[in-house]
C-alpha cells in the first residue's frame, strides 16, 4: 500500500465512526508561549482539553506535521543514525473531546490495524500503565482487560511511568497511555528470541507505532495532578514507521515516504544509499547512509517550517531551522563531498510527493527553494571561512592538543560544527581538548537557562466556568471582573500577573499588532495594563502588580491613543499589501507583519530590490485610497469559503477558524482579527521609509502613518535647513552641493598623484637599501605612508628586483600595519609564504592579517611592535 493510501485509509476510517477530518495545523506554533513547534497531533486542541474553549466536534481525527527538535521532546542528534527517529513526522491522530473513553478508543485501533490494515496480529505487543503509589494512580486495569479480548496476556507489557504516563510538557493535561507495538523481524529472529523482551528496548524493528493516551489529569505547577473536568482520547500513530510495517520493509527510509528523496541525492552525488536488508557493508557505505538519512529528513522539516512561515534566522524557532538545515549541509559537506548548495533541488520532489495532501508545499515551492539555496550558500561559505580560522586557531596551538575554549568560539561565533572540527584536526594529528570545549558549552548554556527561566504559578480561579468574551472591536472600555489570575516570575521581566477578564475590550497581541496597553479601575485603585497576549484561548492582561481587592468591580479601559496609531499602521499594512500585489505581482506574499504604534514592518516574497519608483507607486496607490476616504467595511463572523470566494486574501501557515472575521477598504479584503480604522481618511498620509532584504527572496518594508510622517517631514526639513546654514544659505542649495563634490574630486586626484610621486620616490631610495642575505635581496623598513600607499610601494618595491624579500611597516590613524612581499620563484622554491609572515610577525604588533603566498598584510594595535616586526623579519629570513 502506498503512504499515500494508507493515509487516507487512516481518516476514512475514523470520518466512519464519526470523527470530523481537520486540516493539520501549521507545523510552528503561534500562540503558545510554552512550545515552539506542533510536537504532537494534540498541541492544537490543548485548549479544549484545559477547557479553556470547546471543539467544534467531540470526535476529531487528522494527520498532523510535528517537530521534535526541542524542549521536552527531543530527537534531533539521533536523526540519520537510526532508521525510525525524524525530526518532521507526521502523526496520524484520534480525539475524543469528553466523548468516547478507553473501550472504543482500544477497539477501534485494533479493528484499524488488524481489519483494515491487515497487520499481522502475531506481531503486535501492547503496553498499559503500571500504576505508580508516589502520583496515586493504580494500575489500568480498564485498558488491560480491554487489550485481553485481542492478545494473550503475555503479550501485554505493565509500563512504568516513563513509557505509559505521558505528559506533554512540565505542565497541563496528561494521563495513562496504551501504546501499541510492532516486531517486523524475519520470522527466525522471532523464533529465536521473543518480541516481548525488545519492546521498549531501542530495536529498530521492534518499534512502537501508536499511542493511546486517555487523558484524565492536569500537572499543576507544584508537580501534583489533579482530575480533569472530563476525561479524553488523544491518539497518536507514526505515519513513516506504519509505512515502514504496511510496506514490508525494516526501515522508515526505505519506504516510499523517503526513496523518491533518497534517489534524487544519488543522482546529485553520484553515490548510492543501501537498503537496510543490505547488510555488511563498509564504514565507508554507513557513512554514506546516515548522511543521506540526516539530509533527506531534514529537508522535510525545513521545508515545511518555511511553508508555514517560520523563515531560517538568528533567534527562537527560525534558530532552530537554520540549525537543523546546518546540520544537513554539514553531513553533505563533509560524508558526500558536497560543496555547493543542492539540498534545495530536493524540494520539489518534495513538493511532488506530498503536494497533494499539503498544497502549502506546492504553492510555495519556489521561495522554499530559494531560502534553502541562499541558506546554503551561506553555510558553505562560513564553513570556508571557519577553516581559515581553524587553520590560525592551528598555528597558534602548542603541542598537540588544541584548546576547547577556542573550538567553542568558532561553534558559537561562526556556527562551525564541532564534530567537524574535531574531524579536522584528527586528520592534522591534533586532538581536540574536548572537556574544556563541554566545559565553555556548558556554561554557555547555564548562561542563558538562567536568563530564560521563568517560573509560572496555578491559575487562581476566581469565577468559575467562565469563557471570556472580547468586546474590543465595538469598545475600548468596559465594566469587568477578574475571573482568574496567575503569578510569573521569569529572570528577563521579573515578577508580572496575568490577569483574565470575563468581557474585556483589550485586543491580545496577534495577526502581527501588538497588544493593548491601558488601565483596571476600581472605585480605589487604577493598575496599569503593560500588555495583552492570548494563550490556549485566554486573553491575558498583563500588570506589574495586582489590585488589592481582585474581587472588585473593574472598569477596564484601554489607551486609545496608542490603539488608534496601531490601528492606521494596521489598515494601511492591508492597503499596502495590495499595493504591492497590484505593482510588483501576486507572487507577493506576506511572510511576516508588525504593527505598533510607532510604524508598520511588512515582510513578503519578491526576488529584486524594490525600485525607487515602484516604492514611489506603492505609496501613491496607498495615499490614493487614504483621500478616496474609504470606509472600513467589517464582517465579524462569515464562513470561511464565502470569505475566499469573495477574494479575501488569507495567509500560509495561519489557524484559521470555519467562520473567519473579513476586513475590506474599497477593493482590499483580507481575513484577520487586528484592529482597524473606520475610514481610510483616519489614516491621514503613507510614508514608506525603508526597503531592504531580509532573506532570499524576502524584502521588508518599514513605513510610518499619522503623525509619524509629520514628525518625518519635520525631521526632513530640519536637516535641509541646517545643511543650508552650514553651507552658508547658498541662493541654490543643490548647485552648492555638486560644485562641493567636484572640487573634492578635484583634489583628491591631486592628492593621488602626490602620494604617487612620493611612493616613486621612496621607491627610488629605498632600493638602493636592498641587502643580500643567503642569496635573497631582502628590505624591511618603516615609512610614513598610508596603508594603502604602503602596500603600493611593498609591491613596486618587491617587483623591481628578482629573489626579492620586502617587509614594510607604517602607522595610519594612530595603528600599525605591516606587508610582505615574495618574489614568485621563491615562493616556488623555497616554500617561503607572506601569508606566514605576516601571521608570525603580526604578533609583534598584536595583530593578524593574511593574503596570498606572495603577497599579504595586516593590521595591528601594538605600535611600538613594530620595530621588533622589523627585527624579526631578519631572523625569519635567515
Ligand atoms: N500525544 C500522544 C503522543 O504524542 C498521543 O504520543
Amino acid at each position: 500500500m502506498k503512504s499515500q493510501d494508507i493515509r487516507k485509509q487512516f481518516l476514512q476510517f475514523f470520518e466512519s465512526k464519526g470523527h470530523l477530518i481537520v486540516p493539520s495545523a501549521p507545523i510552528v506554533l503561534k500562540d503558545d508561549p510554552t512550545l515552539m513547534f506542533n510536537n504532537s497531533g494534540m498541541a492544537q486542541f490543548k485548549e479544549y482539553f484545559l477547557g479553556n474553549a470547546t471543539p467544534k466536534s467531540n470526535r476529531i481525527a487528522d494527520t498532523q506535521k510535528c517537530l521534535r527538535v526541542s524542549g521536552k521532546h527531543n530527537d534531533l542528534e539521533d536523526v540519520g543514525f537510526d532508521t525510525y527517529h525524524h525530526t518532521m513526522f507526521e502523526m496520524l491522530g484520534n480525539w475524543s473531546f469528553g466523548d468516547y473513553f478507553k473501550k472504543d478508543a482500544i477497539n477501534w485501533s485494533w479493528e484499524f490495524l488488524t481489519e483494515v490494515l491487515k497487520l499481522d496480529k502475531d506481531r503486535i505487543y501492547i503496553s498499559v500503565f503500571e500504576g505508580n503509589e508516589s502520583e496515586n494512580v493504580p494500575f489500568d486495569q480498564e485498558a488491560f482487560d480491554l487489550w485481553k479480548q485481542y492478545v494473550n496476556e503475555d503479550r501485554i507489557i505493565k509500563g512504568n511511568k516513563k513509557d505509559n504516563f505521558w505528559e506533554m510538557g512540565d505542565q497541563g493535561p496528561c494521563g495513562p497511555c496504551s501504546e501499541i507495538h510492532i516486531d517486523l523481524r524475519t520470522d527466525e529472529e522471532r523464533a529465536a528470541v521473543s518480541g516481548f523482551s525488545l519492546v521498549n528496548e531501542d530495536h529498530p524493528q521492534v518499534v512502537e507505532i501508536w499511542n493511546n493516551v486517555f487523558m484524565e489529569f492536569n500537572r499543576k505547577a507544584d508537580g501534583s495532578l489533579e482530575k480533569l473536568p472530563a476525561q479524553h482520547v488523544d491518539t497518536g500513530m507514526g505515519f513513516e514507521r506504519l509505512c515502514m510495517a504496511m510496506q514490508n520493509v525494516t526501515s522508515n527510509y526505505d519506504t516510499d515516504v523517503f526513496t523518491p528523496l533518497i534517489e534524487k541525492v544519488e543522482q546529485i552525488t553520484g553515490l548510492k544509499y543501501t537498503s537496510n536488508e543490505v547488510k555488511n557493508i563498509s564504514e565507508e557505505q554507513n557513512k554514506t547512509n546516515i548522511a543521506i538519512r540526516v539530509i533527506v529528513d531534514h529537508v522535510r522539516a525545513v521545508a515545511f517550517s518555511i511553508a508555514d512561515g517560520q523563515l531560517p534566522s538568528n533567534t527562537g524557532a527560525g534558530y532552530v531551522i537554520r540549525r537543523i538545515l546546518r546540520r544537513a549541509i554539514r553531513y553533505g559537506f563533509t560524508f558526500l563531498g558536497t560543496k555547493e548548495p543542492f539540498i534545495n533541488q530536493l524540494v520539489a520532489v518534495l513538493a511532488n510527493q506530498m503536494g497533494e495532501f499539503f498544497p502549502e508545499i506546492r504553492k510555495q515551492q519556489s521561495l522554499v527553494t530559494n531560502v534553502i539555496r541562499e541558506e546554503e550558500a551561506s553555510f558553505l561559505r562560513t564553513l570556508d571561512q571557519g577553516l581559515q580560522l581553524l587553520d590560525n586557531v592551528i598555528a597558534d596551538t602548542k603541542g598537540k592538543q588544541v584548546d576547547g575554549a577556542k573550538a567553542f568560539e568558532l561553534y558559537d561565533t561562526f556556527g562551525f560544527p564541532i564534530d567537524l572540527t574535531a574531524l579536522i584536526l584528527r586528520e592534522r594529528g591534533f586532538d581536540l581538548d574536548e572537556a574544556g570545549f563541554e566545559k565553555a558549552m556548558q556554561e554557555q548554556k547555564n548562561r542563558s537557562r538562567a536568563a530564560s527561566e521563568v517560573s509560572t504559578d496555578d491559575w487562581k480561579i476566581l469565577v468559575e466556568g467562565n469563557t471570556e468574551t472580547f468586546v474590543g472591536y465595538d469598545q475600548t472600555e468596559n465594566d469587568v471582573k477578574i475571573t482568574r489570575i496567575r503569578k510569573v516570575d521569569s529572570k528577563k521581566d521579573g515578577v508580572l500577573y496575568q490577569i483574565v477578564l470575563d468581557a474585556t475590550p483589550f485586543y491580545p497581541e496577534g495577526g502581527g499588532q501588538v497588544g493593548d496597553k491601558g488601565i483596571l479601575v476600581s472605585a480605589n485603585e487604577s493598575i496599569e495594563i503593560i500588555d495583552t497576549k492570548k494563550e490556549n484561548n485566554l486573553i491575558l492582561h498583563i500588570a506589574k502588580k495586582l489590585p488589592e481587592n481582585v474581587s472588585a468591580s473593574f472598569v477596564a479601559k484601554v489607551n486609545t491613543d496608542l490603539r488608534l496609531s496601531s490601528s492606521k499602521n494596521h489598515s494601511a499594512t492591508h492597503l499596502m499589501h495590495l499595493a504591492l500585489r497590484t505593482i510588483l505581482g501576486t507572487h507577493v506574499e506576506q511572510k511576516g507583519s508588525l504593527v505598533n504604534p510607532n510604524y508598520l514592518r511588512f515582510d513578503f516574497s519578491h526576488f529584486s530590490k524594490v525600485t525607487d519608483e515602484e516604492i514611489k507607486q506603492v505609496e501613491d496607490f496607498v495615499n490614493q485610497r487614504i483621500q478616496e476616504q474609504l470606509p472600513l467595511i467589517e464582517r465579524r463572523s462569515i464562513p470561511i469559503q464565502q470569505a475566499l470566494d469573495e477574494g479575501a486574501m488569507a495567509l500560509f501557515g495561519e489557524k484559521y477558524g470555519d467562520n473567519v472575521r473579513a476586513i475590506k477598504f474599497g477593493d482590499s479584503m483580507e481575513l484577520c482579527g487586528g484592529i482597524h480604522v473606520q475610514n481610510t481618511a483616519n489614516i491621514w498620509y503613507f510614508k514608506i521609509i525603508s526597503e531592504g532584504a531580509v532573506a532570499a527572496g524576502i524584502r521588508r518594508i518599514e513605513a510610518i502613518t499619522g503623525d509619524a510622517v509629520k514628525d518625518y517631514f519635520a525631521n526632513q526639513e530640519n536637516t535641509l535647513a541646517e545643511i543650508k546654514e552650514t553651507l552658508k544659505n547658498p541662493q541654490d542649495i543643490l548647485k552648492s552641493v555638486t560644485s562641493l563634490q567636484e572640487d573634492n574630486s578635484k583634489l583628491k586626484k591631486q592628492v593621488e598623484q602626490l602620494v604617487k610621486d612620493k611612493v616613486d620616490g621612496l621607491k627610488n631610495n629605498l632600493v638602493k637599501d636592498f641587502q643580500e642575505i643567503n642569496g635573497i635581496n631582502f628590505l624591511s623598513k618603516q615609512v610614513d605612508l598610508s596603508m594603502s600607499a604602503t602596500k603600493d610601494l611593498a609591491m613596486a618595491i618587491g617587483s623591481s628586483k628578482p629573489n626579492s624579500f620586502v617587509f614594510l611597516a607604517s602607522i595610519e590613524d594612530n595603528l600599525p600595519n605591516i606587508h610582505c612581499y615574495i618574489s614568485k620563484e621563491l615562493v616556488a622554491e623555497k616554500a617561503l609564504n607572506a601569508g606566514n609572515v605576516i601571521r608570525e610577525l603580526g604578533k609583534q604588533i598584536d595583530g593578524n592579517g593574511g593574503g596570498q603566498p606572495f603577497f599579504a598584510s595586516g593590521k595591528g594595535k601594538n605600535i611600538a611592535g613594530i620595530k621588533q616586526a622589523l627585527e624579526k623579519a631578519v631572523e625569519f629570513l635567515k
